[in-house]
């Protein structure tokens, strides 16, 4: 099975293997097979992006080796933003200040590596002495006012008693800063590092004491700073402004299986392109450049090789067990649906919200932090035990497991069945962030749309306020939304979780003047209370009956989940469009067919002539026809079907059965995942 080439949409481009440092946790300069490369020409790297970008790539990451040792790397980069891709770089900043001004300004991210603020302590990591450089390039880039500056530091025995300091500092300058863990990249990762190589490298790691020795200790290593390991240090760092740390990481490496292929996604969502353009497979850390590569990329990854390499050999090979190199792992919890993607997708949100510390407009608050964590744990046991593990998917193309029950599809999502519009809807945005059933969206909006608008909107009191309850908001939402739609049956006790977001919802609506911009505020927050179906007379200051772009989305998760004798009341919540399936969908007619034919437009979208027969070889044939469409129009498509779903209500409200019955255990549902009738 392949992912069509639609599925490809980000990149890590490796511009350089060349590097002017020596950290010693890193095999790019240790590894003989990372000489030798003949870098791009401009023109050349120009190219790649085009080809990068025709086959469905936004988002590229600009690393190394030290990128900026490519001579174009200027004009890499204004390029790669000039197609329209989210752009991200990776620099430890010894020489970066002179490309201050051509490549921040140009950079969604720019991140750079920090690992101590000790002279001494970097010279040993880093083996260079060179932490002044890589300071003043932080103030320097700070001082453009760009707001897109991330330090990196990753966190080991030799630098764990640091992170206060690290942190104080990131504090002080307002800018986040990135905890990471130290990955390994194979079983051989102590090998790598060759004793005997050259003088240099000995007194490197004589330097660097015994990490090389000792490099699998990283995932438990203990911190001689607490007596505790180093992921218990970090998780600590959760809820503390400025500080991002991974969860989906810490609990990938509490699950890993030493013995099972490694989930990673390297070439199969994320290309990996090296320094002379070619795709190195299966991954920049282990590549033996076996595929032909001298042709555009569109055929290269159709090459039955380059599919054969990526489907049997990423994460199969004997050296891939227990590969913890994060960038390509990472990617695997977006696009698979299981209890780390939950972590991951937390992980995101948590640090979205934090980015609005960095605005120099926040206020500096004073959290909750014990409580924050108190409750966070909660949330995590309800992750862990509640909600049931999700099986892998049937093929890698998927993003979540389904099985045709004759009616619908039977998915780990929702307590109940899915329709083949709601299936391919997820597979056309392919990514955890626009899945339907995933608490996303409503965090989504928070951090993109409501914080803004408050800011500019409401007064300095009455914004601190509602900033300062954001986590707290948050931590409800997820467990009112994971109760309410995942297959937690009588764990459904969401009376906490919504008494949170009522009052978060009453202070906030209760502050907003009377103006258009209010209007976006009042349809995020009428998303949020309707979406966990708070009753719909405290939702009465939010109606908004002007079109939105959620009001869809709105419609269907009410059809879901409201008592019918509330429907005609959400519906004078909500614009027309979303009002009409609710008022239509009172009544008790029953769906008359599984699922209605797709309209022509739609069916052509996905290239059939018309709907064919709803079971699983059509359905694994609709998914694979949506992996071949441009990301713009996966977008397009996924509103359609949305649309279409609610010319048939009914058919929502009969899928809502089982979690409108609330006190059904997951394991008291029928094999179609419908409670026993
Ligand atoms: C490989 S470097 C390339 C960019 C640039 N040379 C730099 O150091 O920032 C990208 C990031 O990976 C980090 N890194 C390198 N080896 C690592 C490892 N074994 N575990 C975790 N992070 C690592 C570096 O500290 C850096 O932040
Ligand atoms: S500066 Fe970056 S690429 Fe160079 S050795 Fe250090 S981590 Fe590796």
């Amino acid at each position: 099975m392949t992912a069509g080439p639609g599925l490809l949409q980000s990149a890590r481009f490796y511009i350089t293997f060349r590097c002017n440092s020596l950290c010693g946790y890193c095999n790019v300069w240790q590894d003989d097979k990372f000489k030798g490369y003949e870098e791009l020409t401009l023109e050349r790297a120009r190219q790649i992006l085009d080809e990068l970008y025709e086959l469905g790539v936004r988002y590229v990451d600009f690393t190394g080796g030290e990128p900026v040792l490519h001579p174009h790397i200027d004009g890499i980069v204004q390029y790669a933003k000039s197609l329209g891709m989210t752009v991200e770089i990776t620099s430890n900043g010894i020489r970066f200040a002179k490309h201050i001004d051509a490549i921040v300004p140009y950079v969604d991210t720019m991140n750079v590596s920090l690992d101590t603020l000790r002279p001494d302590r970097y010279r040993q990591i880093r083996g260079v002495p060179t932490l002044d450089r890589a300071l003043d390039v932080i103030q320097r880039v700070i001082a453009t006012g760009s707001g897109n500056l991330k330090l990196i530091c990753v966190v080991t025995r030799e630098n764990v008693d640091e992170v206060p300091d690290l942190l104080r500092f990131a504090h002080e300058n307002r800018i986040t800063i990135y905890f990471s863990g130290m990955f390994e990249y194979f079983d051989e990762q102590d090998t790598v590092r060759d004793m005997n190589r050259t003088a240099r490298k000995l007194k490197l790691i004589e330097q660097n004491g015994k990490p090389l020795a000792d490099a699998r200790a990283g995932r438990l290593e203990e911190s001689e700073a607490t007596g505790g390991t180093i992921a218990d240090e970090l998780i600590r760092l959760l809820y503390q402004p400025f500080a991002l740390i991974n969860l989906h990481f810490r609990k990938y490496m509490e699950t890993l299986d030493p013995k099972a292929p490694t989930d990673c996604f390297a070439n199969k969502r994320i290309l990996t392109v090296g320094p002379d353009g070619r795709l190195v497979l299966p991954c920049y850390h282990a590549f033996d450049n076996s595929v032909e590569w001298d042709r555009p990329l569109r055929e290269l990854v159709q090459d039955p090789e380059f599919l054969r390499v990526r489907d049997e050999e990423v994460g199969h090979r004997s050296e891939c067990r227990s590969c913890t190199v994060f960038p390509y792992i990472g990617l695997s919890f977006s696009y698979r649906f299981d209890r780390i993607f939950l972590y991951q997708a937390l992980s995101e949100e948590i640090a979205k919200i934090k980015t609005r510390f960095a605005d120099p407009l926040h206020p500096h608050l004073a959290l909750p932090l014990d409580e924050l964590h108190e409750r966070y744990s909660e949330l995590e046991r309800l992750i862990d035990r509640a909600l049931p593990t999700p099986r892998p998917p049937l093929n890698s193309d998927h993003f979540y497991r389904f099985e045709d029950t004759g009616t619908g599809f039977r998915t780990e999502l929702l307590a109940g069945e899915i329709g083949l519009a709601e299936l391919i809807g997820d597979h056309a945005h392919g990514e955890c962030w626009g899945v339907q059933r995933s608490p996303h969206t409503w965090m989504r909006l928070v951090y993109r749309d409501l914080v803004p608008a408050l800011r500019d909107l409401v007064d300095e009191p009455a914004y601190e306020a509602a900033v300062a309850e954001l986590y707290a908001v948050q931590l409800a939402w997820w467990q009112g939304y994971l109760a309410r739609y995942y297959q937690s049956g009588d764990q459904a006790d969401t009376a906490g979780p919504e008494k949170v977001l009522t009052g978060f919802l009453e202070r906030t609506a209760a502050a907003l003047p009377d103006s258009p911009r209010a209007g976006r505020v009042r349809e995020v927050l009428l998303h949020a209370g309707c979406v966990l179906g708070l009753p719909p007379e405290t939702l009465v200051p939010l109606a908004v009956r002007t079109p939105f772009p959620e009001a869809a989305l709105i419609a269907k998760h009410l059809l879901l989940i409201a008592a019918e004798a509330d429907l005609p009341r959400y519906a004078d919540l909500l614009p027309e469009q979303a009002a009409e399936p609710l008022r239509r969908a009172t009544g008790s007619r029953l769906p008359d067919t599984d699922d209605a034919p797709l309209d022509p437009e739609t069916a052509a979208l996905l290239g059939l002539a018309d709907q064919a027969t709803v079971d699983q070889a059509t359905a694994e044939r609709l998914v694979a026809a949506v992996a071949t469409l441009a990301p713009e129009q996966r977008g397009t498509l996924a509103q359609r079907l949305l649309t279409h779903e609610l010319g048939d209500p009914w058919t929502l409200r009969h899928r809502g059965r089982a979690l409108r019955g609330r006190g059904q255990t997951h394991s008291t549902v029928g094999p179609a995942g419908m409670p026993p009738v």
